[in-house]
């Protein structure tokens, strides 16, 4: 139906991008990225009007949003043309456009489209020799400025890269060095590259991602104190482990990944530097305070439990649960000692759940009169269930009484 709405309303449409790139590559993809040669609002509006969708459109920019009955989202784009295209070579233009359109983008991977007009429908159109990119493994750019236009692609280079283990092509890998030589970075905002590093360390393995930035001296070049060390690379992997371990015992709370990771990218940092760099990259305050004094707090803890252990659980929870999530994986990352790593992970995993089963109600029942002393007791409770003393309701009533 999508190739009848193109017909009718006299556009040439394609599917391209991710999706295509990932259709070839037999990789799972749901965002459906849609480019109209033609009037693309036009279209989307036959479209969603065929299919009973929402649709979403932005006149000024000539795109839509579609959603459609499953929530499954469409964006829809009319291709770009160039400024100096006369009217009267529009026809001419028009033809082009998509390749245009296309040419704008980074890396020869992404610029596959299939046209979905009936008569031309499942088409593959390779402009730039993405499907011989596709085959060899190589992330290629399309143009030797892409990276000084657009720096944000150094960071996708090595993102893709990892995650389809690729190679960047040996012009590409050069005009990322003389990109950063000539000091692109001065150019982009720090809320930019963030956004680039907190994609990466969303990846599945960061890792060898955050070592090829490392190759490239370009969190160095964000900030001297960032440069990458053979010890932030071990304690990344420790971080890896850790997510992984988490993820495991928890898989119901959320914890950012990302942050983890970006704690230990700052670990080296003196709280100078830290904070400078947060600031840099825009980080909300939340954040900072977690990846600044938070995580000094935590490095603090690490080494008085390293002294302390064993603990009774009771002292463990006392202990722990100041931290947030984020902050307890990277600790388990950053604990040299088996115990302290091994301690923290039965917090995550068991003890921050206790609670007393009785509540206020039950003290009030019991004839004790209401006031702050039912916060103590209540805490007490919770106390001898942590060092496992009390089972059931019942014996916390014997206990309080
Ligand atoms: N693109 C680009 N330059 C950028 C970002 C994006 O040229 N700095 C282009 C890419 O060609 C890409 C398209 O815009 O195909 C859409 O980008 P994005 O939404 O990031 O999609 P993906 O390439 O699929 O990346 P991801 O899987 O991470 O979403």
């Amino acid at each position: 139906s999508i190739g009848k709405s193109a017909d009718e309303t006299g556009c040439h449409v394609f599917v391209v991008g991710g999706f295509v790139r990932d259709l070839l590559l037999y990789r799972k993809n749901e965002d459906i990225d849609i480019v109209v040669e033609g009037d693309g609002i036009h279209f989307a509006k036959n479209f969603a009007g065929s299919r009973d969708a929402r649709i979403h459109a932005y006149s000024k920019f000539g795109t839509a949003v579609i959603t459609l009955e499953d929530g499954f989202k469409v964006d829809v784009a009319t291709a770009r043309t160039e400024y100096y295209a006369s009217p009267a070579a529009l026809p001419e233009v028009e033809k082009s456009s998509l390749k245009a359109d296309l040419y704008r983008r980074d890396f020869t991977i992404n610029t596959l489209a299939i046209q979905l007009n009936e008569k031309y429908y499942g088409t593959l159109i390779d402009h730039f020799s993405g499907q011989k990119d596709i085959k060899d493994k190589t992330l290629r750019i399309i143009h030797n400025l892409s990276f000084v236009e657009d720096p944000t692609r150094i960071f996708r280079a090595v993102r893709f890269e990892s995650r389809f283990g690729f190679t960047i092509g040996k012009l590409t890998v050069r005009l990322i060095e003389n990109a950063i030589r000539m000091g692109v970075f001065k150019r982009l905002s720090g809320a930019r590259a963030m956004g680039e590093i907190v994609s990466i360390l969303e990846e599945n393995d960061p890792v060898p991602s955050i070592r090829r930035l490392g190759e490239f001296r370009l969190l160095a070049a964000l900030h001297p104190s960032m440069a990458l060390t053979e010890k932030t690379t071990a304690l990344l992997m420790e971080a890896r482990k850790a997510l992984d371990g988490y993820e495991l015992l928890a898989e119901d709370l959320r914890c950012h990944r990302w942050l983890v990771y970006f704690m230990v990218l700052l670990s080296p940092c003196n709280t100078a530097d830290a904070k400078k760099i947060c600031r840099i990259l825009r980080l909300a305050g939340w954040q900072e305070e977690l990846c600044v004094k938070e995580r000094e707090r935590a490095e603090l803890c690490i080494k008085r439990l390293a002294r302390e252990l064993p603990l009774d659980n009771s002292i463990l929870y006392s202990r722990l649960h100041v931290f947030k999530t984020e902050v307890l994986v990277y600790m388990m990352a950053a604990a040299e000692r088996k115990q302290v790593k091994k301690a923290i992970a039965h917090y995550l995993s068991k003890l921050r759940f206790v609670t007393p089963l009785i509540q206020g109600r039950d003290l009030k029942e019991m004839g004790i009169p209401p006031g702050p002393a039912y916060r103590k007791i209540l805490l007490q409770v919770q106390d001898a269930r942590l060092n496992g003393m009390l089972h059931s309701k019942e014996e916390e009533m014997a206990f309080v009484a």
